[in-house]
């Protein structure tokens, strides 16, 4: 295709097997980029690449994001198949299913701990190491997946909303070292429909967020956000991500987060606290 915003980019894109990270994958391919994709699951990056309709612009990594190893493959790789690397998409991450500091046990929370922040934010952290020499050479950019428990509370427990908060200083953070050469931003996503799994040490590893939209009947009240019939398809979440990845659309813009949940932050109180049942 010609005239996409991305066209003749490179980029990675870790947790890329499904929701956003694939959905973000689909969009860059239509708007020019070529795109490795890191996932786990080698029967999902399959799925990427069979509903892809250029397969010479899409190679995949299986592995996990917490192995260093296996993210430098990922960025050598992109590197060695489209030339160089302009965009790192830092996305893959885990939910606690909004588990209370109340109902978790101190040995739940040492395990679960060392799970959530190993994967959403060393993970990041670690992408980022093995990504930053060659975004120096491109003037390439990074983009996180952030979230709205990044600035507020009750979009997880305790461990979704410290990593999730981590993440948005990592970001912070990450913009400043790598100025003047690399930008380094963040899309705040609200609520998606997606796989999005648990921690395994807290038995939640096989349950999908997915589950609690299909759930929703018509008579289920809207959520709590402005935008009450704010889309839950990744697909209409992609956008940020493409406008942060370019140079030309926000060459300026480092250390930046677009929110993109709903308007959360300007509903006001919905409740007062979170502890009236103890
Ligand atoms: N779904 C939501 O409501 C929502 C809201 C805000 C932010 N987010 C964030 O979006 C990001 C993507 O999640 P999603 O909702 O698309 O869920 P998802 O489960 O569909 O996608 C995450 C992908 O990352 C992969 N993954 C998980 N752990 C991994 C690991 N250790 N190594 C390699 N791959 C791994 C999964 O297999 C999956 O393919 C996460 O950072 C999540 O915190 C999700």
């Amino acid at each position: 295709m010609s005239g996409g915003w991305l066209e003749g980019y490179a980029a990675l894109i870790t947790g890329g097997g499904s929701g956003i990270g694939r959905a973000v994958a689909e969009r860059f391919l239509a708007e020019g980029a070529s795109v490795t994709v890191l996932g786990r699951d080698r029967s999902r990056l399959e799925e990427v690449v069979d509903s892809a309709a250029d397969r010479s612009r899409i190679h995949t990594v299986t592995g996990d994001v917490r192995d260093s190893d296996t993210l430098h493959t990922a960025v050598q790789e992109t590197v060695d198949r489209f030339g160089k690397l302009d965009t790192l998409v830092a996305n893959a991450g885990v939910w606690d299913y909004q588990r209370q500091l109340t109902r978790l046990t101190a040995d739940e929370l040492d395990t679960a701990f060392d799970e959530v922040f190993s994967v959403n934010v060393k993970g990041y952290l670690l992408a980022a190491e093995a990504a930053w020499r060659e975004l120096v050479k491109t003037r390439g950019s990074i983009v996180m997946t952030l979230s709205n428990a990044s600035f507020y509370v009750n979009g997880g427990g305790p461990l979704y909303t410290a990593s999730k908060h981590a993440c948005l200083g990592l970001m912070r953070e990450l913009a400043y070292e790598l100025a003047p050469k690399v930008r380094v931003n963040g899309v705040a996503c609200g609520g998606m429909n997606t796989d999005l799994r648990g921690p395994r040490s807290l038995s939640l590893a096989d349950r999908s967020i997915a589950a609690s939209f299909a759930r929703r009947g018509p008579d289920t009240p809207p959520p709590p956000i402005p935008l009450h019939d704010s889309s839950t398809d990744p697909r209409d979440f992609t956008g940020p991500y493409v406008l942060l990845a370019s140079r030309a659309q926000s060459g300026p813009v480092t250390g930046h987060a677009i929110n993109a949940d709903g308007g959360i932050g300007v509903r006001g109180f919905a409740h007062a606290a979170g502890g009236d049942h103890l």
